[in-house]
């Protein structure tokens, strides 16, 4: 029988590819180039599956086609906001995730840009780099202490478990939680949680608010003025979900009028395209989408989508299906 046809849409760890060029007819991205819409609808057309990420924006007019062969959609991350899933529905696709691999790295990363704004590491590095620094002084870039504050966690799912494991054990935070749904009372007990009703209780209790929920249209400027003006004057806001999350024209008002302490993000509306405005606050730390950028989350990953597939054309249901 022959190998399903298969389309790595980027450059994944080089383990993965041998694997994914032995198991299946796959085709690699050598050059590492995004790929347009126009080259996406193609993929649908001529590919068995498609192994998607992040930088490729598969929208309604990537489905715009009338006999598309491709029957799965193995997305290469846990979120997939970037997919239209009413056109994967539309033709029947099944579409999956890789969900738990990255968890711990991505919260790593939300430790650290927690860490870095409150400690104002990013603007001692720019000093410095710059040839700035005159010495050490009691006055000098003076930032807030972390342990022991309280940390409000937006997104109570795995990744956001994984802040609270690191923030509660870790530096003793005190955790809130806002969640869609309820979150069960042993999950909160595990790090001394509370769970609230709503943002607008969330936002003026914290120190600390980091973004753990997905992206996508029903969480699109979730983080408004209104929310903004909710925070306690000195507080910090951490994303690493997505950037649409956050309506980046009121964060940087924010940051400019110093309402909030400051913030720190790992993910950007439009990136990697960076909004200007967000460019001259001093208090914002940015990083490029590094969440799950380690060696082992990026293996662990693709894996995670070879397991996928396998058991999707082994006639199993794959794991990870979203839909
Ligand atoms: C991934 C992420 O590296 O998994 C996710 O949702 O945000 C990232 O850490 C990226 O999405 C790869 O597609």
């Amino acid at each position: 029988m022959a190998k399903p046809k298969v389309l790595v849409t980027r450059r994944w760890p080089a383990a993965v590819e041998a694997q994914l060029s032995e198991t299946f007819d796959a085709v690699l991205n050598t050059g590492d180039k995004p790929l347009s819409e126009a080259e996406l609808r193609d993929a649908m057309k001529s590919y068995d599956a498609v192994l998607p990420t992040v930088t490729d924006t598969v929208s309604a007019k990537a489905f715009d086609v009338a006999n598309p062969q491709a029957r799965i959609l193995a997305n290469y991350g846990v979120g997939y906001s970037h997919i239209d899933m009413h056109g994967a529905a539309g033709h029947g696709m099944t579409v999956t995730n890789t969900p738990d691999v990255l968890s711990e790295c991505t919260a790593d990363i939300a430790m650290t840009l927690l860490l870095m704004v409150a400690r104002r590491a990013g603007e001692g590095e720019r000093e410095l780099r710059a040839g700035e620094w005159t010495g050490w002084r009691p006055t000098h870039l003076v930032g807030t202490k972390v342990s022991g504050k309280t940390l409000g966690i937006v997104g109570f799912g795995r990744i956001g478990q994984e802040m609270a494991r690191r923030a509660h054990h870790g530096f003793g935070m005190k955790i809130v939680v806002q969640n869609r749904s309820r979150v069960s009372p042993d999950i909160l007990a595990r790090y001394n949680a509370t769970q609230v009703g709503n943002l607008e209780e969330l936002m003026p209790q914290c120190d600390f608010v980091s973004l753990h929920c997905p992206g996508g249209a029903a969480n699109r400027h979730l983080i408004n003025t209104r929310m903004l003006n909710l925070m306690k004057p000195d507080a910090f806001l951490i994303n690493t979900a997505r950037g649409e999350v956050i309506d980046e024209l009121a964060l940087s008002r924010a940051l400019w009028f110093e309402t909030i302490g400051g913030a720190a993000l790992d993910v950007f509306d439009g990136e990697p395209r960076i909004n200007p405005d967000l460019l001259d606050c001093d208090n914002l730390v940015m990083l490029p989408h590094l969440g799950s950028a380690t060696r082992e989350a990026r293996e662990a990953m693709g894996f995670r989508v070879l397991d996928n597939l396998n058991d999707f054309f082994a006639g199993r249901e794959p794991r990870d299906r979203v839909m």
